[in-house]
């Protein structure tokens, strides 16, 4: 099986910048739109995870012998993320002040097929206001806290919620949100425009919450300029169920 790093392109000891600019590179050119396929993009998608994660062995480490993975141990952080998640779906925490960090945020989410049932429109300033005395499903809106280190759609589906996305790795809108307030950081280059981009648009599945607050409203796939981007979710079910 090839390594990580060949897969992506570049050297056993790549640096994360040289990883991350591979990964740009890469991951255009396995999309299946662009004449890759959806196994290729995973396969990539996977050498990324592998290489930045510690769990790829670079080969001058297995040349010297070294059995383990780049990093010790995994960080504390991970360790707690998957603890009991699924009880803070509401964000709510015992208040000690304990647990929580500076670098957790909370996200206040809004379903976009309830903004457009109710007729509201996604510019309107009160739209969150009215959104919380609109007496909407949990899965349609409420507030839950971002891990430091969780995409939002991780941090989304760590508590339960089933937001949409297909290729997970920056090549698609299906996991496209509107960022209402606060900021996303998306460090990996992605298929929306400039213009989406300055609309406050964003990609859940490579965007990590960067503010203390945010509001989003998810499944804003279908909008004028999105549902262009979006890719058939089946065809990567299909290449995940193969592998
Ligand atoms: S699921 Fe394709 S970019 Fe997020």
């Amino acid at each position: 099986m090839d390594s990580p790093y060949a897969v992506l392109g570049v050297e056993a000891d790549a640096d994360d910048t040289e990883i991350e600019r591979a990964y740009r590179r890469r991951v255009k050119e396995a999309h299946p739109d662009r004449g890759g396929s959806a196994e290729e993009f995973q396969r990539v998608r996977a050498a990324y995870e592998a290489a930045t994660s510690g769990t790829a062995i670079p080969q001058s480490d297995v040349e010297n012998g070294a059995s383990g993975s780049r990093e010790e141990s995994p960080p504390e952080a991970d360790d707690e993320s998957h603890g009991d998640r699924t009880d803070r779906s509401d964000g709510e925490r015992d208040g000690t002040g304990g647990e929580r960090t500076p670098t957790n945020t909370r996200v206040e989410y809004l379903n976009y097929d309830a903004v457009a049932d109710h007729g509201w429109e996604i510019d309107d300033p009160d739209l969150f206001e009215a959104a919380s005395s609109a007496d909407l499903d949990h899965a349609d809106y409420g507030v839950f806290l971002a891990e430091p280190g969780e995409t939002l759609l991780e941090a989304a589906e760590h508590r339960g919620f089933a937001w949409p996305f297909a290729c997970r790795g920056g090549a698609c809108a299906n996991c496209a949100v509107a960022v209402v307030e606060g900021e996303l950081d998306s460090t990996v280059d992605n298929v929306l425009t400039d213009d989406l981009v300055e609309r406050g648009f964003r990609l859940s599945c490579i965007g990590r919450p960067v503010s203390e607050t945010l509001r989003v409203i998810y499944n804003v796939k279908h909008l004028p300029g999105l549902d262009d981007l979006r890719l058939p979710a089946d065809r990567f079910e299909r290449a995940r169920a193969d592998d």
